[in-house]
């Protein structure tokens, strides 16, 4: 299958296709890989009935470090994007904003628990306290309220918690195909 353009007869096999074959690479100074950490996400929203629009946000939430396999047009001036921003560019065409607004704010719901949960920074790898401190460290009030504003913030923080702890080593979880038919019901219910 080419994937010069993508549509949305091909965009999941597209997807399915850098999980293949990109997924085994290692994720930033953690123990799993790329895949087992989105496929781990995944699962802990799956586990929780998340729904399928966030269980697709937990699923596709770190595909921003993939965006150079987009195709140009699918990506404005991409390569220096932030992978939170550049994700929810290359999914937009495709995913409601209740998919790319919680993957738009999980590093902001990263520094907003930092700031009104104590508990929540003793929580954090080693290398995630590393890109927090890059990321501007925890938030300000009026970033906070900014932050609460946004109708879309209890969700990312959900995915946020997941994606901390879907970093176990070795953990098994079900493959990308178990998910294949979800993102295909997402896309097709909001393209209708
Ligand atoms: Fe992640």
């Amino acid at each position: 299958m080419s994937f010069n353009t993508l549509n949305r007869e091909n965009i999941v096999d597209f997807i399915a296709n850098i999980f293949e074959r990109r997924g085994a690479e290692s994720y930033l100074g953690e123990r799993v890989t790329m895949a087992e950490h989105m496929l781990q996400s995944a699962r802990l929203a799956e586990m929780e009935d998340a729904g399928d629009e966030l269980i697709a946000s937990a699923l596709l939430h770190d595909i921003g470090h993939y965006t150079n396999e987009f195709p140009e047009d699918a990506l404005e001036k991409g390569q220096d994007n932030h992978h939170e921003d550049a994700g929810p560019q290359v999914l937009a065409a495709f995913f409601p904003p209740a998919v790319t607004e919680p993957i738009r704010l999980h590093v902001a719901a990263k520094r907003y628990l930092c700031a009104v949960d104590p508990d929540y920074f003793g929580r954090l790898s080693d290398a995630s306290v590393h890109t927090l401190n890059l990321q501007g460290g925890p938030m300000s009030e009026d970033e906070v309220d900014a932050f609460r504003a946004n109708p879309h913030h209890r969700n990312a923080v959900r995915m946020r918690i997941w994606d901390d702890d879907a970093k176990v080593p070795g953990q098994t979880t079900p493959g990308f195909d178990h998910y294949a038919p979800l993102l295909q019901r997402v896309i097709d219910l909001y393209l209708e």
